[in-house]
């Protein structure tokens, strides 16, 4: 019991009831409603969980007023400047910065399970060559369930860590080879002397008949990238594996879940709609100005993709340093005075917002996705790879939510209720009386 409640009265039945009030570590208390429908018989309404807390979680602490990230307490930008990915992965699902021993077996745990199993090869050349990547991840990462049966023990804490490290290490080589088959280029298997990054790259770029070098520079950025997009608390994607993972389904199919909710370009999908955004900018002839206003425009669906957070009412600290990483690599990019051109209207279109009344009223400022697309386009990913990078990075994060959630003993299945508002009873009518 907490030592505060708050007292909930319904002038309506004139009942009252005293409901806890709970204190996180940091962030805002809550008050806890577990009872409230088993003692009155009233439901909470909050659609979209504006003001919902689902779950307590030690992973990543957000502060959305600051614009504050932190994994497990690490500041993001400590992490991103002197970090690695795979240490960042390693922090995530344990919980501590690894040592050098720590880090070295971790690496070494995945390196060993980049393969993935001959037979998945053939579920690439079931799709269309068009097919969109993020189709192929969620098609491919769910068939996994149909591989790695000796990783379904989901009470078992040693077995969902290994299926964590599992799926840590496949993604890559999921991810390169939907953009081999899209493509039409062979598949290339890892190389396990290369690094997470670098390997990744090796699998999308190199090629059978010639020598391939990745380039440093590319490899350090696609660290960055992946180590600001590793984990973001309750977002849609991580509460969707959550969800998904709470009926205690396999791990593949919740994180399958996942992959599909974060296509969405309300979520993940808004790296490749920011970049389209301002391809669309740049060959329009107009002012930006004229997007800015139909942005504002009630009646018009367009949205500035990349701005505004459900969370951050301040810059996303993801999007400052994805911004500075974008002027370091801009101009070693292949195409780079095509690319500098969407980065130059970004960065005036972010100007311009952020003096508007009506951008500053809603506290909408530049989010993750503004400024990745066009780092990524400058490493060479085409834009329909753009959000399964970020399902790539975002499978320690979701693992390691599955992983808390499966261990929590009071984790039961999430099931919402809601307000119907359809027909009352009524009874059957004969066809030939209607
Ligand atoms: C990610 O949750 C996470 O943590 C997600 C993420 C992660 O790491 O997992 O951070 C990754 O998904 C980042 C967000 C990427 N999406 C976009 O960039 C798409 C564009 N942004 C919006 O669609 C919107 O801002 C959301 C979806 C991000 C947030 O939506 P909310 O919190 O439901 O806010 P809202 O739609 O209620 O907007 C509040 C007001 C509305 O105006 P009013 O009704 O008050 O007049 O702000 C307006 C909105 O119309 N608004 C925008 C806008 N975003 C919000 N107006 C113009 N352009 C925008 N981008």
């Amino acid at each position: 019991m907490s030592k505060y409640t708050a007292t909930l009265i319904d002038n309506e039945t004139g009942e009252k009831i005293e409901l806890d009030i709970l204190h996180p570590t940091q962030g805002p208390r809550a008050i806890d409603v577990t009872r409230l429908y088993r003692q009155t018989g009233i439901l909470t309404y909050d659609p979209g969980f504006m003001s919902t807390a689902s779950c307590w979680s030690d992973i990543t602490y957000l502060d959305g007023e600051e614009g504050l990230l932190e994994y497990r307490g690490y500041p993001i930008q400590e992490l991103a400047e002197q970090g690695s990915y795979m240490e960042t992965c390693y922090l995530l699902l344990n919980g501590e910065l690894p040592n050098a021993e720590q880090l070295e077996e971790f690496s070494g745990q995945i390196v060993h399970h980049t393969m993935l199993h001959e037979q998945i090869k053939r579920f690439y050349s079931g799709f269309r060559r068009d097919a969109h990547p993020m189709a192929t991840m969620v098609g491919v990462v769910g068939a996994l369930s149909a591989f790695y049966h000796e990783y379904m023990d989901i009470h078992d804490e040693k077995n969902r860590y290994e299926t964590a490290i599992l799926l840590i290490a496949k993604m890559p080589t999921i991810a390169a080879w939907s953009y081999r088959y899209a493509n039409g280029v062979p598949f290339m298997y890892p190389d396990n002397k290369l690094g997470y990054a670098e390997n990744f790259l090796h699998m999308m770029f190199a090629l059978p008949s010639e020598e391939y070098t990745v380039d440093p520079l590319m490899a350090r950025a696609l660290e960055v990238i992946l180590i600001t997009h590793a984990d973001h608390e309750q977002n849609a994607s991580t509460s969707t594996v959550r969800l998904a993972g709470s009926s205690e389904v396999n791990p593949f199919a919740a994180i399958s879940a996942g992959i599909a909710s974060l296509w969405g370009p309300a979520h993940g999908g808004a790296n490749e709609a920011v970049v389209r955004m301002l391809m669309e900018i740049r060959d329009s002839g107009k002012p930006l100005e004229y997007f800015v206003d139909k942005a504002k425009d009630k009646s018009n669906k367009f949205r500035l993709m990349g701005f505004g957070h459900r969370v951050y009412k301040n810059y996303d600290p993801r999007a400052k340093i994805l911004r500075e990483l974008c002027h370091k690599i801009i101009d070693k990019s292949p195409l780079a005075s095509e690319h500098k051109v969407l980065l130059d209207i970004a960065m005036e279109l972010e100007g311009v917002a952020l003096e508007d009344e009506y951008f500053i009223s809603r506290k909408l400022y530049p989010n993750v996705d503004f400024y990745s697309g066009i780092i990524l386009l400058s490493m060479g990913i085409p834009m329909n790879m753009f959000t399964v990078m970020f399902a790539m990075a975002r499978t320690v994060g979701w693992v390691a939510h599955w992983h808390e959630m499966m261990g929590d003993d009071k984790t039961r299945i999430a099931r919402p209720r809601q307000l119907y508002t359809g027909k009352t009873h009524r009874d059957y009518v004969l066809v030939d009386m209607r």
